[in-house]
């Protein structure tokens, strides 16, 4: 096949990978330099959906997959659907279960999905009336920005002060116009993971489970990121608890987008918070593949993942595309920028990257660009570095033994990646 990845960062990097292991010609937009190694660079210079569908009709594509969650929320599927080109990804009203918390909290509490218990409020509400459902919610408690904030609109107030300060940010345009309508929600405790349902909108296919580190410090302290490092299967989901989450979450949700006229095609990423007796909500969904969980994922994942995805993309999911590798356990760890997720310096030349030998490694580029030559850092996640081995801890020790031989100025990376597994 002929296929056109959207995205420029290490997800897409590894996605691409999985592609070129079955004879198809891959172009990639925005892409990066690590991408470029294995996939061919477009004439395209912006985000734009009619150009991007005259570059799929004139190089006869016969698949686009979309990675990132913006260009789905402004309805590229949509676009190049009208234009009979194949796309992997939700339509933009489907993306809405992203792209909007009160959609998407709203479609759980119609449908009894299980998730915090949360009201939605906006700019023109009454403080006193927030206040007083945050009171009754008891601290900490969660607010989220409605709109997209690249993982950054959710704040976590311990006291009514706090809380205050933060609503007042979000109503005054620190996300813009989508922070202008917020959740508020209670808090839950528990163990995070990541559910990946490939899905025609009626069947489906999970990926193997993943657990994120979203904080920036160790032992999970710290502001929240895009993601740290992930780990796959994650133990905390048993068979029986897996078993519970496709009946009273997966399969719910996907009924539920269809009887809203929204049937979601693509990737639904359930964001899950386990509770101690084994009881799983939603923290979020998204619309796409997870980063970095998909890096270690499709470490898993065997057979032919682009015949996987062009299947979801033509309306009918042939679930026999791809197998589940058994018994083993795939890592990601990010070598990122120090200051990420705030400020940060780029341009430093990343060293060692010719000189990794062993042969169980691979490493997928995010924030990296290419100076004289060179390969520079440009951005605040830099490089996500994968294995899969027997052991969890031999994938883990793989990975940590590569990045003491890659180096950049002010490279930053979290030391306990699988913590909680290895525990
Ligand atoms: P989200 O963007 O909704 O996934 O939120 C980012 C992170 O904030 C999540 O991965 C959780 O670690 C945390 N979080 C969000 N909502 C809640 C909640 N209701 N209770 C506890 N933690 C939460
Ligand atoms: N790993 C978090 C995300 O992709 O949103």
């Amino acid at each position: 096949m002929n296929i056109l990845v959207i995205g420029s960062g290490a997800r897409e990097h590894a996605i691409i990978n999985k592609f070129k292991s079955s004879n198809n010609i891959i172009w990639a937009f925005p892409g990066n330099p690590g991408i470029f190694q294995i996939a061919q660079k477009t004439n395209l210079l912006s985000m734009n959906f009619e150009e991007i569908s005259v570059f799929c009709k004139d190089n006869q594509i016969d698949l686009v997959v979309i990675g990132p969650e913006q260009p789905l929320a402004e309805g590229i599927t949509d676009y190049l659907e009208q234009q009979n080109i194949a796309a992997f990804g939700p339509s933009k009203l489907a993306t809405e279960i992203e792209s909007s918390k009160v959609f998407s909290k709203t479609l759980m509490q119609k449908y009894g999905i299980p998730t915090a218990r949360f009201r939605s409020f906006s700019k023109t509400d009454s403080i006193e009336e927030i206040n007083e459902f945050a009171n009754s919610l008891g601290f900490p408690i969660v607010v989220k920005a409605d709109g997209l904030a690249a993982g950054k609109g959710v704040a976590i107030c311990n006291d009514i002060n706090e809380f205050e300060v933060t609503i007042n940010d979000y109503f005054s345009g620190k996300f813009a116009d989508a922070g202008f309508k917020i959740v508020v929600e209670e808090f839950m405790e528990g163990e995070e993971a990541s559910i990946f349902a490939i899905t025609d909108g009626n069947d489906y296919l999970l990926l193997p489970s993943a657990q994120d580190h979203k904080r920036i410090g160790e032992g999970d302290t710290g502001l929240n990121t895009g993601g740290m490092g992930a780990y796959s299967p994650a133990p905390i989901v048993t068979a029986k608890i897996l078993e519970k989450i496709e009946s009273t979450i997966i399969k719910p949700t996907l009924l539920a987008m269809q009887s809203e006229n929204r049937i979601f095609k693509g990737c639904l990423y359930a964001g899950l918070m386990i509770d101690k007796n084994g009881n799983s909500k939603v923290v979020e969904f998204n619309a796409r593949f997870g980063d970095p969980e998909t890096e270690a994922v499709l470490e898993l994942v065997e057979g032919d993942f682009a015949g996987l995805l062009y299947s979801v993309a033509i309306g009918k999911i042939d679930k026999t595309a791809i197998q589940i590798t058994k018994n083993k356990f795939a890592s990601c760890v990010i070598l990122a920028s120090k200051g990420y997720p705030e400020t940060f310096e780029k341009g430093y030349v990343i060293c060692g990257l010719d000189k990794i030998q062993n042969k169980n490694i691979k490493i997928y580029h995010s924030g990296t660009a290419e100076k004289d030559n060179q390969i520079v850092t440009n951005g605040g996640r830099v490089l996500a570095i994968v294995s899969a081995d027997n052991s969890l801890k031999q994938s883990l020790d793989n990975i940590y033994e590569t990045i003491s031989n890659i180096n950049f100025e002010n490279k930053y990376y979290r030391k306990d990646i699988g913590h909680r597994a290895l525990k």
